[in-house]
């Protein structure tokens, strides 16, 4: 894998290509090419594939940002690490915002260029593996191309989904609203023998519980008033297949304890039955909710949790996987540009960057919609930012390097804070200064991530 991983340093200076170089060689990369201005680093990236870009930010002729620019709106960025004069945070979070991968200052940390570098031949192991699984599963087309992700977390949960796909095993997914759990739960179904039975979405916050009930259990003739035939549940029906459990948060404790024992002993009882039905079912359970929560307040069982609990998908929030934002973007602009016979192909550089800054609380449903009606609505083949009217919308164009500070992951947060406090000498007043935030905010967010200060 080594061997096959090619690496771009883009800057005009000899000594520091020549450092980066060495460093890289150190780590193992034997494909190393160099470029001294923006413009012959473009034609290199144009013609073949770099698995990671160092790119200097200042460059002659074209400029490390417009290099970025030009290729934020190809649709398949490369991982880039820009390289930015020490303390310039807002060029560094610029970069960021314009899909960056990371940002490293001058003077060079080698240990940290080495830690990035072995980052990002890990995400590639990791994206090779889940290429050659998608093509492991040719007729699980959920599986094969509907799940979007470059994204280490998303990475790693593709990868679960075809470890836990073949076995029988009950399959619990967690996440915020809108992160794709339903799009997991039916891939693992079209990825495992039983794709050819049914795949039964039941949503249990939506139905009253006694209709619940009957609706997975189903009923005898005569069992209640207006139980005129027997009636099977989706637990029947689904026999052979996949029941997914949405919401399983919002089940009552009774209805718990009869899911429980289909996923102990296969059987239940038809509402008004007497004699035990068997089936053949496998139960994925999805929730937004924190179960573990639930159970400490007495309101899960506790039995049930760790029945579902063998296998747990945890799908983290869109804010937190921001690498994903760009494919997603692109995969919904074809998706939507096909559905309304539009081409729409592209969205400007400043609209990647909104995209990329904002918050998501909704999660990929959310900009599935925005990406749609900006597709319905938009006249031209390149959307604008005017086509995104996010909620953000309110922000005064003078705080933009503001924006993403309070919007960037955490981890980001914690690394400008510590910058910004070796810039100022650990002098706090200063530091906060620099970040743009109030002496107080940044002393909780110190405390908040446990910063240490030397
Ligand atoms: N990784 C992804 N790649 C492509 N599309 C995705 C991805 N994640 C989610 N989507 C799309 O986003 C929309 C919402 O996903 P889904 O319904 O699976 O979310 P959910 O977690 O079940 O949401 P809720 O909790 O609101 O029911 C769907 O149209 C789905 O296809
Ligand atoms: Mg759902």
């Amino acid at each position: 894998m080594k061997n096959k991983f090619k690496v771009l340093i883009a800057d005009d200076e000899p000594s520091v290509r020549e450092l980066l170089r060495n460093i890289l060689e150190d780590v193992g990369v034997l494909e190393i090419e160099e470029a001294e201005d923006g413009e012959s680093a473009l034609s290199l990236i144009n013609g073949q594939g770099f698995d990671l870009i160092f790119l200097d930010i200042k460059m002659p002729k074209t400029d490390g940002m417009s290099v970025l620019k030009e290729l934020s709106q190809s649709g398949n960025m490369p991982r880039i690490i820009v390289i930015t004069a020490f303390g310039d945070f807002s060029t560094a979070l610029q970069a960021m915002g314009l899909g960056a991968f990371d940002y490293l200052n001058k003077p060079f940390d080698i240990e940290e260029i080495k830690n990035q570098t072995l980052r990002v031949m890990h995400l590639k192991e990791l994206e090779e593996e889940v290429k050659s699984l998608r093509r492991k599963f040719p007729e699980a087309r959920e599986f094969r191309e509907q799940i979007v992700g470059r994204s280490e977390k998303m990475l790693e949960i593709i990868k679960t989904v075809g470890r836990i796909a073949p076995s029988p095993v009950t399959v619990l997914i967690m996440g915020e609203s809108g992160t794709g759990k339903e799009l997991i739960a039916r891939a693992i179904h079209g990825a495992s023998p039983r794709r050819e039975g049914l795949f039964l979405p039941v949503n249990c916050a939506a139905i009253p519980e006694t209709l619940l009930e009957s609706e997975l259990f189903g009923y005898e003739k005569g069992a209640f008033t207006g139980a005129q035939v027997r009636t099977p549940g989706k637990f029947e029906l689904a026999d052979g297949g996949t029941i997914f459990l949405d919401e399983i948060g919002d089940m009552s404790l009774s209805l718990q304890a009869k899911v429980l024992r289909v996923l102990q002993d296969k059987t239940f009882m038809r509402i008004g039955g007497k004699e035990p039905v068997t089936v053949d079912v496998r139960v994925i359970a999805a929730t937004n909710q924190d179960i573990e929560e639930m159970v400490r307040m007495g309101r899960f069982r506790e039995d049930l949790y760790y029945r579902l609990n063998v296998c747990l998908l945890k799908i983290p929030p869109l804010r937190e996987r921001r690498e994903d934002i760009e494919e997603l973007t692109y995969y919904f602009l074809e998706k939507y540009s096909r559905e309304y016979g539009k081409q729409v192909n592209r969205v400007t550089p400043e609209t990647m960057e909104k995209l990329l800054t904002y918050s998501w609380p909704g999660n990929v449903r959310e900009l599935e919609n925005y990406v749609a009606r900006a597709v319905a609505s938009s006249a031209a083949q390149v959307l604008t930012p005017e086509d995104f009217p996010l909620p953000e919308e309110k922000m005064e164009k003078g705080e933009i390097p503001l924006l993403p500070l309070a919007k960037a992951t955490e981890e980001l947060e914690k690394r400008l804070i510590k910058e910004a406090l070796e810039v100022a000498g650990g002098n706090q007043t200063q530091a906060a200064r620099i970040l743009q935030i109030s002496r107080q905010t940044l002393a909780t967010k110190i405390k908040e991530y446990g910063i240490k200060i030397d």
